[in-house]
C-alpha cells in the first residue's frame, strides 16, 4: 500500500521504517527540514535500537522518502498515519494544535482528491478528537465523512528504547472507528503482526492510552511506595514484588478490574489501614496508598448523592453484606450507604438471604448493632416482597437469583452497583449503572 506518515519523531520514524520493512511504500511528512533531509539520506530521525539499519535498508529499497509537501503526500497515498506530537500545555491540558493543523492540511489536499482517503491517528488524543479532526476537514473542504474520507483512531503502544521490537510485537492492535470499512482496511496493514486486532468505537479507542499510561504510572508509584516501606523495615522489596507477581489469580489478573461500588469487608479496609499506619510509624510517605481509601469513600458518596435524588421514594436494597455468598457485614459499603440514607429520612427495606440476624455473632454482630441497630425491622424474608414494596431497587451485590426477579419490575428504577449480567435489565427504562 502507499502510505503517508505525518510527524517523523519517535512514533512516525518507527512506523515509517517498519511499515516499509513489511513491503509498503511510505512518504513521511514533517515541518522539520532536518528530519526530512535525514530520511531522504537514509538516516533515522531518532536514536533507537535497530532503526538505523531499517531506515538505511528501506531507503536503498526506495520504499521511503520524506517531504514537507503534505498535499503531494496525501494525493499519492491511500492511507495517512498521523503521528505528530501532542504535548501538555503549561496548565496541564493536552495541546492539540499540531493535530488540528494537520487536519487543515487534509482539508486543503482532499479538495483535490477524488478517491476515498483513510486517516489513522496514531498520536495520543483525548476522546472526541477524531470527531473534531473530521469536522475541521468537512468545514474546510467540500468533502464528507464516510463518503470521501474517514478518520480512525489507532493508538500506538510502543515504548522508547524498545520501539522497533514493540512495533513488531504489540500487546494489541487497537482500531477505533465508526466506519467499519475503513477500520478493516487499516487492519490489513497490521495483519502480519502477531497480535489481536481489536476494532471498537472511536471514543473507546481514544481513551485507552490514557487508561493504560495512568495505570502504568500507578503501578510504578505503588511499587515505589511498597519498596520504600520494605526498605524502612529491612525487607527486600525485589523479593516482595517477585512474590507479588506470582499470584496470577488475584494480583496480576483481570480480577478486581470491574468498575462498580466501593470495596469493603473485614480484610481490605483493615489491612490497607494497617500498612498505611506502619508506613507512617516508619516516617515513609505513601500518598498513593493513603488516597485509596479516600477514593473508596467518594464512591459511597457518589451513590448517596444519586440515590438522594429519589426523595420520598421507598428504597429496596438487594444485598447488604460486602459481597455475594457471605453474611459478613463488617465494613460493608452497603451498610454505610444505608446508614447515611436512613439519616436522610429514607424508608428502606433490605433483602439478603445470607444475613440472618439470629445467626450473626462476634464482631460482625457488634458492627451491625452499632451501625443499623433496628436492622430487624428493615429486613424482608422474600425478594418478591421487597420488589413489590419498593419504588426504587438498589442492587449492591451480584447474587445470581436477583436477575430473574429484576426482569419483572415493570420499569421501577433499578440502581446497579455490580453491572448485572442480563442485558435486558440494563436496557430497561429507569436503569442506572453507577459507573457505566
Ligand atoms: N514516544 C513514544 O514512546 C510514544 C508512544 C506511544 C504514543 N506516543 C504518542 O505519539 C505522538 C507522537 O509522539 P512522538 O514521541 O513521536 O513525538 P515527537 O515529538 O518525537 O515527533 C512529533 C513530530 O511531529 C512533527 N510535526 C509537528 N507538527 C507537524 C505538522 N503540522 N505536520 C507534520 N509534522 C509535524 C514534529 O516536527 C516532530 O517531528 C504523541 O501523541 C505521543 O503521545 C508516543
Amino acid at each position: 500500500m502507499n502510505i503517508s506518515i505525518f510527524g517523523l519523531g519517535y512514533v512516525g520514524c518507527v512506523s515509517l521504517g517498519c511499515l516499509a520493512k513489511n513491503g509498503h511504500t511510505i512518504i513521511g511528512v514533517d515541518v522539520s527540514r532536518i528530519k526530512i533531509d535525514q530520511i531522504n539520506s537514509g538516516k533515522a530521525t531518532i536514536i533507537e535500537k535497530e532503526i538505523d539499519e531499517i531506515i538505511s535498508e528501506q531507503h536503498k529499497n526506495n520504499r521511503i522518502s520524506a517531504t514537507s509537501d503534505f498535499k503531494k503526500a496525501i494525493l499519492e497515498t491511500e492511507i495517512s498515519i498521523v503521528a505528530v506530537g501532542t504535548p501538555s500545555t503549561a496548565q496541564g491540558h493536552l495541546n492539540l494544535d499540531y493535530i488540528f493543523k494537520v487536519a487543515e492540511n487534509f482539508a486543503e489536499a482532499l479538495k483535490e482528491k477524488n478517491e476515498f482517503h483513510i486517516i489513522a491517528i496514531r498520536s495520543t488524543i483525548l476522546p472526541g478528537t477524531c470527531d473534531k479532526f473530521t469536522s475541521i476537514i468537512e468545514e474546510n473542504s467540500n468533502k464528507k465523512r464516510d463518503v470521501d474520507f474517514a478518520v480512525v483512531d489507532n493508538p500506538e503502544f510502543l515504548r522508547e528504547g524498545t520501539a522497533v521490537e514493540d512495533y513488531f510485537n504489540p500487546p494489541l492492535t487497537l482500531i477505533g472507528a465508526e466506519n467499519k470499512e475503513a477500520a478493516n482496511k487499516l487492519a490489513e496493514l497490521y495483519k502480519t503482526l502477531p497480535a489481536e486486532i481489536y476494532i471498537t468505537g472511536t471514543r473507546t479507542a481514544e481513551i485507552m492510552k490514557y487508561v493504560n499510561n495512568t495505570y502504568h504510572a500507578l503501578k510504578i508509584s505503588f511499587a515505589n511506595e511498597i519498596g520504600n516501606i520494605c526498605k524502612a523495615l529491612g525487607i527486600d522489596s525485589y523479593e516482595v514484588m517477585d512474590i507479588f507477581v506470582k499470584d496470577r489469580q488475584l494480583n496480576i489478573s483481570p480480577y478486581y478490574f470491574k468498575p462498580g461500588f466501593a470495596y469493603g469487608g473485614s480484610c481490605l479496609p483493615k489491612d490497607l489501614k494497617a500498612l498505611q499506619t506502619l508506613a507512617h510509624d516508619n516516617y515513609v510517605k505513601v500518598p498513593v496508598i493513603e488516597n485509596v481509601d479516600k477514593t473508596n469513600q467518594l464512591q459511597i458518596e457518589r451513590a448517596i448523592e444519586y440515590i438522594s435524588g429519589f426523595k420520598g421514594k421507598k428504597l429496596g436494597f438487594l444485598g447488604l453484606s460486602f459481597k455475594a455468598g457471605t453474611d459478613d457485614l463488617r465494613n460493608s459499603p452497603a451498610v454505610t450507604l444505608i446508614e447515611a440514607l436512613l439519616g436522610k429520612g429514607f424508608e428502606i427495606k433490605i433483602f439478603d438471604k445470607n444475613v440472618q440476624l439470629a445467626r450473626l455473632t462476634g464482631t460482625n454482630k457488634e458492627y451491625i448493632d452499632e451501625k443499623i441497630p433496628h436492622l430487624t425491622k428493615l429486613l424482608v424474608a422474600e425478594i418478591n416482597e421487597l420488589i413489590e414494596e419498593s419504588d426504587v431497587l438498589i442492587v449492591t451485590n451480584n447474587e445470581k437469583e436477583f436477575e430473574s426477579h429484576l426482569k419483572n419490575t415493570h420499569n421501577k428504577p433499578v440502581i446497579d452497583f455490580v453491572r448485572l449480567r442480563d442485558e435486558t435489565i440494563r436496557q430497561k427504562q429507569g436503569y442506572y449503572g453507577i459507573n457505566w
